[in-house]
């Protein structure tokens, strides 16, 4: 009998299922929310909203497109933390009542971990150990991994994530939420080298992106006052220095993970990972040092219910199941 899994993945603004089979994946439908661009960011409370109108006909598309009747699943997956906790309760109640209904297992999954796993949903895969630079709009870790269920935080950011970088970044320069694609956009027509942003010095393997935002603020307010047209006459040099420093400040750590812990199958993921700056440079790195990349396909990026059943894929054969009355978390829950 082969190990289908619907998994569900709700933990902030895209409500998305999936259906694997034996690991392979047969569906991944997502639905973007549009509702926060007028706002600005995403706002929780609507986010949960659209998640109820969404759920259902994402996960009746997901078992569609798999050819898949809701008797066929051997297991239910959903995304328990962290993330926005009303957002993370419409996918986990959805979730249970569907085992519980079909009378399968539960599997909650971590979607940081999941993120990673996105690696693992396509030929070829990462060898163990792994390192993964996972770069979300809520996250930034490097990630040791001696198997796919056992992963360890090797360094991390101290304040905002690298997708909070790019859109702030982008916030500043006027561009709309989520500004991280537009700055990736508008940097493939500029010159990386035209503005020179600071590299903080954080010890360890540790990230910090705060200070790079006061000081695109300070840059941009000094020139707009001698220039009011500065931003549009130098949108695209400035969207690729800011895109070049953080991609230099990531990937200078990555390189140190690498070399303490003389790992060479190195990875990258998270929604920040869809930036082509990012990947190129990870390419590039990859052949200097001698590493052997990976990046997950485009759609496996940002977040997607794939990666979750990936990771339900994998708890299901180590026979890691959740019980009922597991309860959502905001922060991460390892
Ligand atoms: O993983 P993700 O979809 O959601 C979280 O778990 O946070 O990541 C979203 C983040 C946002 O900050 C978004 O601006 C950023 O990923 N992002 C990008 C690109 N595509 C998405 N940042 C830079 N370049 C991109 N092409
Ligand atoms: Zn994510």
């Amino acid at each position: 009998m082969p190990v289908n899994i619907l998994a569900i993945e709700s933990s902030c603004d895209e409500t998305s299922a999936s259906v694997i089979a034996d690991g392979k994946v047969l569906s991944n439908i997502i639905a973007n929310q549009t509702v926060h661009e007028q706002y600005g960011g995403v706002v929780p409370e609507l986010a949960s909203r659209a998640h109820q109108e969404n759920i259902v006909p994402v996960v009746d598309l997901a078992l569609k497109k798999a050819g898949m009747q809701p008797a066929d699943l051997s297991a239910v997956a959903f995304t328990q933390s962290p993330g926005l906790i009303g957002s993370l309760l419409v996918g986990s109640c959805f979730a249970k009542s569907m085992a519980l209904a079909l009378d399968v297992p539960l599997i909650g999954v971590h979607h940081m971990q999941a993120h990673v796993l996105a690696n693992f949903i396509e030929e070829p895969k990462p060898a163990f150990p792994f390192l993964c630079l996972t770069v979300s709009g809520g996250h930034t870790q490097i990630v040791h991994c001696d198997g796919p269920l056992d992963m360890r935080i090797i360094g991390e950011t101290l304040d905002d994530a690298a997708g909070e970088a790019f859109d702030k970044s982008a916030k500043l320069l006027g561009l709309p939420y989520p500004g991280g694609p537009l700055i990736d956009k508008y940097a493939q027509t500029g010159n990386p080298a035209r503005f020179k942003f600071p590299e903080p010095q954080i010890p360890g393997l540790n990230f910090s992106f705060s200070g790079l935002k006061t000081a695109i603020l300070y840059f941009l307010q000094e020139n707009k006052a001698k220039n009011p047209g500065f931003v549009e006459e130098n949108l695209a040099d400035i969207c690729a220095s800011i895109q070049h420093r953080i991609i230099t400040i990531l990937m200078n750590k990555l390189v140190k993970a690498a070399a303490e812990t003389g790992v060479t199958e190195i990875g990258i993921a998270g929604g920040v990972s869809a930036n082509s700056g990012l990947r190129k440079a990870l390419a590039e790195y990859g052949e200097k040092h001698g590493w052997k990349t990976y990046i997950p396909k485009f759609e496996y990026c940002t977040d997607n219910a794939a990666m979750i059943a990936i990771s339900a894929h994998y708890k299901y054969l180590a026979g890691r199941f959740t019980p009922m009355d597991a309860v959502p978390s905001a922060r991460a829950v390892f």
